[in-house]
């Protein structure tokens, strides 16, 4: 994909989501919050869903925990604009409250649509809502700071995930505060590993392709397709007319 078509199928996803009525969240909603950021890049930010500045901007991460994790992203050189920012559940859950298991299945086609549009080669999840699409069952006092492979079956191919705390959770807690600029400093690393192996992965698919090509037209009856015997003839035979 292009980056026009990148940015094109990002904005037709967000108009579905504003349009969205999948579930009981979209009665209490101002805006809908899709999700923003560069449609190249190769980090996409996974938080957990809108919060009060959110609902009434349709942006993600505007109010207190959106500052700090633009300090976060700051801290290793990066802009919020160079990266892609989204929410499991793209409608603010009342009161700030935990989203429900069935509000966060009905709105995973639009993360995972996200994910195969955007094709990244590192997430990040931002709090155990987040991460818990990413690595089912684990904890994240233990797990963040950690990477591990990516499902396909979240529309990521071939990505790495990495969990972070919840910027909110950090700016209650100063030990999260400061694990978490540890973490982030981790990222740049993290990224240049994912997109080594990928870029691996796509090296050794391409080879066995051409070794199984190579393994077929030796072992082929007829030989090379093009040196068919009429090849060398008039001209005029090889042309074909339908
Ligand atoms: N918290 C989130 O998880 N997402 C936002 O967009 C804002 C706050």
């Amino acid at each position: 994909m292009t980056e026009a078509e990148r940015r094109t199928a990002l904005e037709a996803i967000a108009s579905e989501v504003r349009a969205c009525t999948a579930c009981r969240l979209h009665v209490g909603r101002t805006q809908a919050v899709p999700g923003e950021g560069h449609p190249s890049t190769e980090v996409m930010f996974v938080g957990e869903g809108p919060g009060y500045n959110e609902d009434r901007q349709g942006r993600p991460f505007v109010g207190a925990a959106g500052s700090f994790l633009t300090e976060l992203l700051g801290s290793v050189g990066w802009k919020r604009d160079e990266v892609f920012i989204t929410n499991v559940v793209k409608c603010r859950p009342p009161d700030n409250r935990d989203p429900e298991p069935d509000e966060i299945a009905a709105c995973a086609p639009f993360l995972r649509r996200q994910l195969e549009t955007l094709d990244p080669a590192l997430i990040v999840t931002l709090g155990r809502h987040s991460m818990g699409r990413f690595m089912p069952g684990a904890r994240i006092s233990q797990a963040h700071g950690t990477t591990a492979p990516v499902d396909p079956a979240t529309g990521a191919h071939d990505s790495t995930v990495f969990a972070m705390y919840h910027p909110a959770a950090a700016l209650r807690t100063p030990s999260i505060e400061r694990e978490s600029y540890e973490d982030v400093a981790r990222i740049p690393t993290v990224l240049i590993e994912s997109r080594d192996r990928r870029n691996g992965n796509r090296l050794a698919r391409r080879e066995a392709s051409l070794a199984a090509a190579a393994a077929t037209a030796a072992t082929s009856p007829i030989g090379p397709v093009a040196a068919r015997p009429d090849a060398h003839g008039d001209p005029d035979d090889q042309l074909t007319f339908f």
